[in-house]
């Protein structure tokens, strides 16, 4: 933990390696998303955290392609529409990103929601998997997943692995979200650890809304750091992939700047809650 840096990487069960930490571009106008994701790779961001429904994946692309960074440097992200599952819907979602992007293949695509059923679920999926085989995409994963769906999804690869071969089911090599102090999710975190799967954290600086808590303004008095500093440190010695966003240069550069301090395991301890308060929609509960 104590050799977490800016370019700190983990391995996922596709092979490929993941940035450590992301740049999340959420309700980040697609008018704005090229120069604020230019400046998050000059802050010293490697990895975009977009989606169908953000509307931003051409101009966060187009910074890619602008940046000069090498593309097997940059991780860039998307997901599969709520609204778009099923088979047949997730293969025009794949080619519309690729259609808006322009990229040669995308790093990492999630299926953003367990929403539509099993059948829609699973038709996603195999979606995914067929994409990852032809190369489109190098991994995939899901968001918002509870435990019930992660389960689901489990016995549907040991299915596709029965009829197509082993390694053929594709691997879960991702999980994203709502992560932070007061949403730990103890049980979907624990079932990503047991199965290597990479936890990613959405909110994780909660949209600023508990920066006023007492122990975040006690633990960013003692390490002269911010509360949202504090938030994606936590978040990072949680062994998570932390997503902040922000459309302002200087908390883009203030999110990443996170690496000259550690939480000991006390003040860790200070952070943890019990609480359930998601800032966020939650569609881990789902059961549909
Ligand atoms: N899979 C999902 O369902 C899902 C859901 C939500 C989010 N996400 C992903 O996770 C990313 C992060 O989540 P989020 O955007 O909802 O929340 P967040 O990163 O916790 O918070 C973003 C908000 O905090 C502000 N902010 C950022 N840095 C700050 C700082 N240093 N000091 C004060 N305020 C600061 C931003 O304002 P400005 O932008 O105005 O600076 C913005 O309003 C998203 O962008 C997206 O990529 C995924």
């Amino acid at each position: 933990m104590a050799d977490l840096n800016i370019n700190s990487k983990y391995k996922m069960l596709s092979g490929y390696d993941i940035p450590a930490l992301g740049y999340g571009v959420y309700q980040t106008p697609a008018d704005v998303a090229e120069d604020v994701t230019l400046h998050a790779f000059k802050a010293g961001y490697r990895h975009v955290d977009s989606a169908r429904v953000y509307r931003n994946e051409q101009p966060c692309a187009d910074a890619m392609k602008k940046c000069k960074i090498p593309r097997g440097e940059i991780f860039f992200t998307s997901k599969v529409p709520p609204r778009s599952m099923g088979y047949e819907q997730t293969k025009a979602s794949i080619e519309s990103s690729f259609k808006q992007t322009g990229l040669d293949y995308i790093d990492l695509y999630l299926i953003h929601a367990p929403y539509g059923g099993t059948a829609a679920r699973n038709g996603t999926w195999l979606a995914l998997v067929e994409a990852k085989r032809a190369g489109l995409i190098r991994s995939i994963g899901v968001s918002n997943y509870g435990v019930h769906h992660l389960d689901e999804l489990e016995s549907y690869i040991k299915e596709l692995e029965g009829q197509y071969g082993k390694g053929q089911g594709g691997e879960i090599s991702v999980g994203q979200w709502e992560l932070h102090p007061w949403l730990t999710r103890p049980d979907i975190v624990e079932w990503c650890q047991k199965k290597g799967v990479v936890i990613e954290a959405y909110c994780p600086i909660v949209r600023g809304q508990r920066f006023e808590e007492k122990v975040l303004q006690a633990l960013g008095e003692k390490y002269g750091k911010t509360p949202a500093q504090v938030l994606v440190r936590w978040s990072l010695q949680k062994g998570f992939v932390p997503l902040p966003k922000s459309v302002t240069h200087s908390r883009i550069e203030e999110n990443a700047n996170v690496y000259d301090f550690e939480l000991t395991a006390e003040d860790m301890k200070l952070l943890h809650t019990t609480e359930y308060s998601p800032c966020a929609w939650d569609p881990t509960t789902s059961d549909d």
